[in-house]
């Protein structure tokens, strides 16, 4: 997520290794950072959701093959871009997209058609499996996450963990009373996280709603105490509203946090491999 970066001034990845790829990467992960030669093998069923991660900080000659799968509106996108290292970014994140829609639906990346809602919403157009089929996206520092269910409306948020100046008047701005309320309980080593706990997970409401800044952050309290379940416990002060959606806590790589709200239905995150979240 990058809006911080946009309102808040340019603050420099915690680690700047982690814009180029290989420390996104623990000892013993086996959850694969790009997308693997072939799969998914078929669309998720309808209690699971497959949670994709990839580097986007490919290989030049990897940076070539996505180029090529991108439209017309999407290079427009990519040249409003300034700095070389954020075209390269949308480029890989666009493309991966396309290459695994493309799986999904068995069809050629770039005639993957895909559309922006009212809000700015990406989805498929199209009737069929693209119909069957729904998806969001998130980027922080070189980190994707993309997230596919079967048709069902579903939010990702992924935020690299670092410092940044006026954290507490950013809370202030958006974070809502009781999140304030327990920001406060946690001590200088625990706040960070808890910040970007609050700030994913009601990201990740939002696009899961589809919404995104049109509803007003302060309306709904997510949790954020690391002893507190992954929840929102209420919108608009109702908490049965809150209980309507799943929110799963995400731990995507060292130094980043990850968010997904899913109906309740979906309980099952699989990773790209097929190998079980939880
Ligand atoms: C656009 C927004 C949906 C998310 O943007 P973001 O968090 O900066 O960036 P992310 O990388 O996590 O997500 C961007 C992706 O979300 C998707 N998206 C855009 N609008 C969306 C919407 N209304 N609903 C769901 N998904 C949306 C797109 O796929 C986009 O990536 P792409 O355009 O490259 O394909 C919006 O909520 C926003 O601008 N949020 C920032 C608000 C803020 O300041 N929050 C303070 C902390 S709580």
């Amino acid at each position: 997520m990058h809006i911080q970066a946009r309102h808040f001034g340019e603050p420099e990845p915690r680690n700047p290794q982690s814009r180029t790829g290989p420390d996104l990467q623990r000892p013993g992960d086996s959850w694969p950072l790009d997308l693997p030669a072939s799969g998914p093998d078929g669309t998720p069923d309808s209690n699971t959701v497959d949670v994709w991660r990839v580097s986007l900080a490919p290989s030049s000659e990897r940076l070539e093959h996505l180029s090529a799968v991108l439209a017309p509106d999407e290079w427009i996108r990519v040249d409003r871009y300034r700095f070389v290292r954020d075209r390269q970014a949308f480029i890989a994140a666009r493309g991966l997209l396309r290459v695994l829609l493309g799986r999904y639906l068995d069809c050629d990346p770039a005639a993957v058609g895909l559309h922006n809602d009212q809000n700015g919403k990406p989805g498929l157009t199209g009737d069929g499996d693209a119909a069957q089929i729904s998806f969001n996206v998130s980027h922080s520092g070189g980190l994707g996450l993309i997230a596919v269910a079967q048709g069902t409306p579903i939010g990702i948020d992924l935020e690299e963990v670092r410092e940044m100046s006026g954290l507490d008047s950013i809370a202030q701005r958006f974070f809502s009373a009781r999140e304030m309320k327990d920001l406060a309980l946690t001590t200088d080593s625990t706040c960070l996280d808890a910040f970007f706990r609050c700030w994913t997970r009601k990201e990740a409401y939002l696009k899961a709603r589809g919404d995104g800044l049109a509803f007003p952050l302060d309306r709904f309290d997510v949790s954020l105490l690391p002893d507190q379940e992954p929840r929102i416990w209420a919108v608009d002060g109702d908490p049965s509203a809150g209980q309507a959606w799943r929110v799963h806590h995400l731990d995507p790589a060292p130094g980043y946090l990850g968010a997904l709200v899913t109906p309740l239905q979906l309980s099952r995150l699989r990773r790209g491999d097929g190998s079980t979240i939880e």
